[in-house]
């Protein structure tokens, strides 16, 4: 890459929680070239495609990126989820599948990889994130109890409603607002907790659910003061802390870069202290860990480990696969130890930092600071003339793959869904569209044609006019909902 190193070696600065990350601009002047820790093996070929093919698909795909065929898309930005590219050693891995329905050696590797890495003690595999949050749910909320979480995720909140739960979001208020730039905009602030269990009684609160980095906020993360001071909070009231450490590697990154003391401190060890201060945590692999399929919950206590236990074999399969081949875990395994390895985190964050240099240098307005797995386009600022309900970050989506054939996600008023009470779209402060970078799979020159597609699609913004709903379907609407131009 032509791109900085990012992390501890390039810093000048060393950052507390109060403080502001810089803007990165692009290239910054006297520094030597960097490159990825890679080199490339194996190629897939790309499809390009002209504009009216690209109209006709976007049509059939009711204007939503998720039902396009992956054979119309060229460059694939609609999510790093199960997306990256495996190493060798990965691969030479899935050979050594043993595929016995119990006791599967590749367990073993997985359950000692985990306990090394994150440092959980009991370790329970599932198919993928969700089945994991599927069960850490039924396990530890009861119906009608509050489950107090740093911004919601998709999936994660609707497992917490259906096992009785009520979302509260208690994320510091930085986190709504795409311009400020402090450093640690995931953080929990402790003072909306102590609202809450003044309010509701600490029996009424099923446990603090912790994302590091957070998603939906743009990739920002968690300070270790901030899981420090929400571990101590958690003992006071007798309140469980877990953490969703679908990208918590992520997060470590940008604790060592910004967090004073944690500067000359590996990846690894980073992660492991973090995930110390909860009490357990869930999973998707699919992300930081590497691999194209996997997920996993792991806790400290026992008894909540039976527990899953019990419940895995019910819906994900016997305790030593959780829905999942014998080489999945083995690629699992191998991926969660490269995930951790401090080059490889710094040239995964420093290509998102390059693409979005690109894109501040052009004023393209979007959430800052640029966070962890992707570059998160503010739709309000780009398109100021619609209105939030004519789905704004849905509409640049739809242009950016009618441009060019990159495909990207809406993070906004779709992805957020009803509220099952009052029926009533939930309408969140963020209106995004995210253009998320697998691990491993594009260069550098594949940035720069993104790039100049959101800069020809900023500077055609002004004709651009939203969409409608018209087809809805009943849980995670974003996925299937359909849409026509206004
Ligand atoms: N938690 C977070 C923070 C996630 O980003 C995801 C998935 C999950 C849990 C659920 O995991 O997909 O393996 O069942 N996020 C993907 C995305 C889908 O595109 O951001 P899963």
């Amino acid at each position: 890459m032509g791109h900085p190193p990012t992390g501890a070696a390039a810093l000048s600065y060393v950052m507390t929680n109060k403080h502001e990350v810089p803007r990165t601009m692009g290239q910054q002047a006297g520094r030597r070239s960097w490159a990825e820790p890679w080199k490339i093996k194996m190629v897939e070929p790309l499809t390009m495609t002209d504009r009216p093919t690209r109209e006709r698909a976007m049509a059939e795909a009711g204007y939503n990126t998720f039902l396009l065929r992956s054979t119309d898309v060229y460059i694939d930005l609609l999510t790093d989820s199960g997306t990256s590219a495996m190493s060798d050693r990965q691969w030479a891995g899935m050979m050594v599948g043993d595929e016995a329905y119990a006791g599967s050696e590749n367990f073993y590797h997985l359950e000692t990889a985990i306990q090394t890495y994150y440092g959980y003690k009991y370790l329970v595999p599932t198919h993928q994130g969700r089945g994991a949050e599927n069960l850490i749910s039924r396990t530890e909320i009861k119906p009608g109890q509050y489950v107090p979480g740093n911004m919601y995720f998709t999936t994660t909140r609707l497992h917490q409603e259906m096992a009785g739960g009520i979302f509260v979001d208690v994320i510091c208020d930085e986190a709504h607002d795409p311009t400020n730039r402090n450093a640690f905009k995931g953080n929990v602030d402790l003072g909306k907790l102590d609202a809450l269990v003044k309010e509701h009684g600490a029996d009424k609160i099923a446990y603090v659910s912790l994302g590091a980095t957070v998603n939906m906020a743009g990739g920002q993360p968690v300070s270790m003061a901030n899981v420090k001071a929400l571990r101590t909070w958690g003992d006071k009231h007798g309140i469980k802390i877990y953490l969703d450490a679908t990208r918590a590697v992520e997060n470590a990154f940008f604790i060592q870069e910004r967090e004073t003391g944690y500067a000359g401190r590996k990846i690894a060890e980073i992660l492991k202290e973090f995930c110390s201060y909860t009490d357990g945590a869930w999973m998707s692999a699919k992300k930081d860990s590497l691999v194209n399929i996997g997920g996993w919950v792991a806790v400290n206590s026992w008894e909540v480990f039976e527990e899953l236990r019990n419940l895995v074999v019910v819906f994900e399969g016997l305790h030593t696969y959780g829905g999942l081949a014998g080489r999945d875990m083995e690629a699992m395994a191998i991926g969660t130890a490269e995930s951790v390895q401090d080059d490889h985190i710094r040239a995964r964050i420093g290509q998102v930092r390059y693409l979005g240099g690109l894109l501040e240098k052009w004023g393209v307005p979007m959430m800052e600071p640029i966070g962890g797995h992707a570059i998160f386009l503010d739709a309000r600022r780009f398109y100021p003339q619609l209105k939030q309900d004519d789905f704004a970050a849905q509409t640049l989506a739809a242009q950016l793959y009618l441009d060019s054939g990159i495909r990207t996600m809406e993070r906004g008023i779709v992805s957020a869904g009803r509220n099952a009470k009052t029926g009533d779209h939930y309408r969140p402060k963020l209106e995004l569209t995210r253009l998320t970078i697998p691990r491993r799979v594009y260069t550098q020159a594949h940035m720069d044609v993104v790039a100049e597609s959101v800069k020809a699609v900023y500077e055609q913004r002004e004709s651009v006019k939203g969409l409608k709903m018209v087809y809805e379907p009943k849980y995670l609407r974003f996925f299937q909902a359909r849409f026509e131009p206004l």
